[in-house]
């Protein structure tokens, strides 16, 4: 007989899935098994998935009957939605209302949703300091999650909030890595101003929402933020120069600079960096390191993230 607390994880091949199902085979002693979400099992990430032990099921986060199949008996489920496959805010919205939905159904005893605040209760819409993207939303990879929230708690779904930081992992696959400037000079470029950023490596999210399912009912309806460490502009580029061992400086831009770069999700994240700017005590508040590593011991600060990854990073 299997007694081991079955934990169903959405994203399981992705970055905050795929950390927490390492962290669940990691410790076979722990107590809880794992049961691996994937739009589809037969790919070489799932595949290794069910090599390192993870049982493997087929389900789309949008289709509430294959998420009532993925959860059927779990005690837990790991809840994420993926904002940059598709920029929608809404379909954010209908995910996490199926997921709900699909976790009240089965009696799932323990929700972890990886959420992020609706930024419209510090700038209304009305605010124009930054401007309202599709129509009503300040921060829509922001907005839409933070909107959920209440899908989860009007159900009554047991759920843990577990309020995410900046990806240092951004440095290598999303763009956001030492670009050389005109003269020649590597430089990080973010909207800032002189604020400190709360980050973490991806890995260590997963870790974070591991330890919210090992420490059970007493983080149930509560909001857990986590980050590794909150570093100024200025300080990461001194952590690059010294990993890197050249010059990297750090290019403040204004957000509207940053809105204008052209790329896709440029003026959601414009907006996102200047709430993290002008709301910085605010924001960083509910994100303590210390809250982090308490779930997990193993919680990387930047510089521990960059020395293992700085090979990973592009440098033009
Ligand atoms: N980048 C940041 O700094 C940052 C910070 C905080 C929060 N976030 C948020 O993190 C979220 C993304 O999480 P992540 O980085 O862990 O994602 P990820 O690494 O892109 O992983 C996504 C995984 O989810 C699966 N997936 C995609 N669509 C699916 C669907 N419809 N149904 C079921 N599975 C699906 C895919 O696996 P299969 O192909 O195997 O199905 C994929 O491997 C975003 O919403 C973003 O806003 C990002």
């Amino acid at each position: 007989m299997n007694a081991r607390k079955i934990i169903a994880v959405a994203g399981a091949t992705g970055a905050q899935g795929g950390g927490l199902v390492r962290a669940i085979l990691n410790d076979p002693q722990g107590g809880f098994a794992v049961r691996a979400l994937t739009r589809d099992p037969s790919s070489a990430k799932a595949r290794e998935l069910a090599r390192l032990g993870a049982e493997v099921v087929q389900a789309d986060i949008g289709n509430e009957a294959s998420l009532e199949r993925a959860f059927a008996g779990a005690h837990g489920a790991f809840c994420v939605t993926f904002f940059w496959d598709h920029f929608s805010p809404e379909r954010e919205l209908a995910e996490a209302g199926a997921m709900s939905r699909a976790a009240k159904k089965a009696g799932v005893k323990h929700v972890v949703w990886s959420t992020l605040e609706d930024t419209r209760k510090w700038v209304p819409l009305a605010d124009e300091r930054m401007p309202t993207l599709m129509g009503k939303y300040k921060v829509p990879h922001f907005d839409g999650k933070g909107e959920a929230d209440r899908i989860f708690t009007e159900l009554g779904v047991p759920t843990t909030f577990l309020l995410t930081s900046f990806y240092w992992d951004n440095f290598i696959f999303f763009g956001m890595g030492p670009k050389k400037d005109a003269s020649g000079q590597l430089a990080i470029t973010l909207p800032m101003a002189d604020r400190k950023l709360p980050g973490i490596a991806a890995e260590d999210i997963g870790r974070c929402a591991y330890g919210i399912f090992r420490q059970g009912s007493s983080l149930i309806g509560k909001t857990v933020g986590i980050s590794g460490e909150h570093l100024s502009g200025s300080e990461m580029a001194d952590e690059f120069s010294r990993a890197l061992q050249q010059k990297v400086r750090y290019n403040e831009v204004a957000p509207e600079v940053f809105r204008g770069f052209g790329f896709p999700g440029a003026e959601d994240l414009g907006n996102m960096f200047q709430v993290k700017r002008d709301f910085n005590d605010a924001f960083r508040a509910p994100r303590d390191p210390a809250t982090a590593r308490a779930l997990n011991p193993a919680l990387q600060g930047f510089r521990q993230w960059l020395e293992a990854n700085k090979s990973r990073i592009p440098l033009e």
